[in-house]
């Protein structure tokens, strides 16, 4: 049968699982005969993996949307869909807000893809525990780096989170599965895997098999041809001693936790629901930092949470000095519908909000400049991944503990492992050259 060829044009929002549902809708529709473009000009299909988690994320995305209207007019076969958080949060309400998009598509829902774009109007969105075990072979954008989810969903239910509503309830992929996955990447050239899910650490909690998150390390350490194993999020309520056992006798799995710490107040934590103290999450990274000395640890930061005082946002700002972590993203805290700390009294207005994030902005940009600085003069391995963008004449590549060096070399080096010799230090990057 002859397969007319069409354009696909995907514009992504939000975390790396929704970039990486975005290969795996790419996968899906190049097998209907879609080509990616990046221009959406050019596209027969547009879609928008929209995500919810601040009020921001959402006015982008439908600025973004408005803006692509008059496309419809010029292309009247052009078909505009809704997929990802905003998706699942406002189902068929879309429509009415919208009423040029013909699409509205759950994150549990890519593999129905193929049956709605033949219709007007189509919605997918129920809830689908059965999606884990649906493979969807992705088409990757990176050559030598490789996303691979292991869980989908999240059952935390912190107060001011979206997630659980968005993506549903917490389920975990068969580690078979994974394996055969991360398998096939090795043989397909991929030196690095990043496992992801919202919370990896409670891996395996829905499933019989007898293997918990450190264990999925173990297994998957012994592919040949990975040499790099990252993964993202970890909560640091299940953070436990055999993941951090784990990462210590494991040469590939990278010297780097991101561990969310959102507040340095436990009034303000427990307010967030998220099942651990200052204390008990300081006493993880001291633990962390003994048995691995070079971790680099980086965090989340939500500043103005309702009912957040004076004197509690200084003790985030204490901790930020205490831990010195290697980077962190900081948000203001923002309302989102359905979750429960919409309800608390005394939210915090916009201004002392932004004060809040500029300030811890501020501290963290100094203290990460000097860690950075820390590394002049010192040699390191490097995964060298591409061409820089920022500077035209250089390569680009990560340290294991995902800090950024840029570096002058030849495009031949792009997928191997370097040793550099830090000489230079910015904020968000290092500058190596090659010994
Ligand atoms: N599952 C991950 C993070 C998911 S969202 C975890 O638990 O760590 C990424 C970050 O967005 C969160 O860590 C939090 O800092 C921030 N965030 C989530 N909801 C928010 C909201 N309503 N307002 C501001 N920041 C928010
Ligand atoms: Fe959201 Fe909390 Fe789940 Fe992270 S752990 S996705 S912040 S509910
Ligand atoms: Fe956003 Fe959904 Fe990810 S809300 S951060 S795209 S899980």
């Amino acid at each position: 049968m002859h397969m007319e060829r069409k354009t696909l044009y995907i514009r992504t929002y939000g975390c790396q699982m929704n970039f990486h549902d975005s290969e795996r809708i790419a996968g899906i529709l190049g097998t209907e005969g879609y080509q990616l473009t990046d221009r959406p000009e050019k596209a027969d299909l547009i879609i928008f993996n929209t995500c919810s988690i601040r009020e921001k994320a959402e006015q982008k995305f439908y600025s973004d949307l408005g803006r692509l209207r008059k496309l419809k007019k010029t292309n009247p076969r052009l078909k505009i869909g809704v997929g990802g958080c905003i998706a699942q949060q406002e189902g068929e309400k879309i429509f009415k807000k919208v009423p040029y998009v013909n699409l509205v598509l759950g994150p549990q829902n890519l593999d129905i893809l193929p049956e709605l774009i033949g219709t007007e109007k189509g919605t997918s969105l129920e809830d689908r525990p059965v999606h884990v075990k649906t493979y969807i072979p992705p088409q990757r954008l990176d050559r030598i780096k490789a996303w691979v989810t292991i869980m989908y969903g999240c059952d935390n239910f912190c107060s001011y989170c979206v997630v659980p509503y968005t993506r549903g309830r917490e389920r975990s992929r068969p580690w078979k599965d994974i394996y055969r996955e991360v398998k096939e990447l090795s043989e397909a050239g991929y030196k690095e895997v990043t496992l992801l899910g919202q919370n990896v650490n409670s891996f395996s909690r829905n499933l019989e098999e007898d293997i918990d998150f450190p264990d999925l390390l173990y297994k998957l350490s012994e592919i040949d041809g990975i040499e790099r194993i990252r993964f993202i999020t970890s909560h640091p309520k299940d953070l436990s001693r055999n993941l951090i056992r784990a990462m210590k006798e494991l040469q590939k799995v990278c010297e780097h936790i991101h561990l969310p710490l959102q507040s340095g107040s436990d009034k303000v934590l427990q307010l967030m629901n998220r099942g651990y103290t200052y204390r008990d999450y300081k006493e993880k990274v001291d633990f962390l930092r003994a048995e691995i000395p070079v971790i680099a640890i980086t965090t989340d930061i939500i500043t103005g949470f309702p009912r957040e005082s004076e004197k509690d946002f200084e003790k985030t700002v204490k901790a930020l000095k205490e831990i010195n972590y290697d980077g962190i993203f900081a948000f203001k805290y923002s309302k989102r519908p359905n979750t429960s700390a919409v309800k608390l009294p005394d939210h915090i207005s916009d201004k002392v909000k932004a004060e809040r994030l500029s300030r811890v902005l501020e501290i963290q940009d100094e203290i990460t400049l000097k860690k950075n600085k820390d590394l002049i003069g010192k040699e390191i391995e490097v995964l060298v991944e591409g061409k820089s963008k920022n500077y035209e004449d250089k390569m680009t590549g990560r340290t294991r503990t995902n800090k950024i060096v840029n570096f002058p070399g030849k495009t031949d080096l792009v997928g191997k492992v370097i040793n550099l010799r830090i000489i230079e230090a910015r904020h968000h990057s290092l500058e190596g050259e090659i010994l």
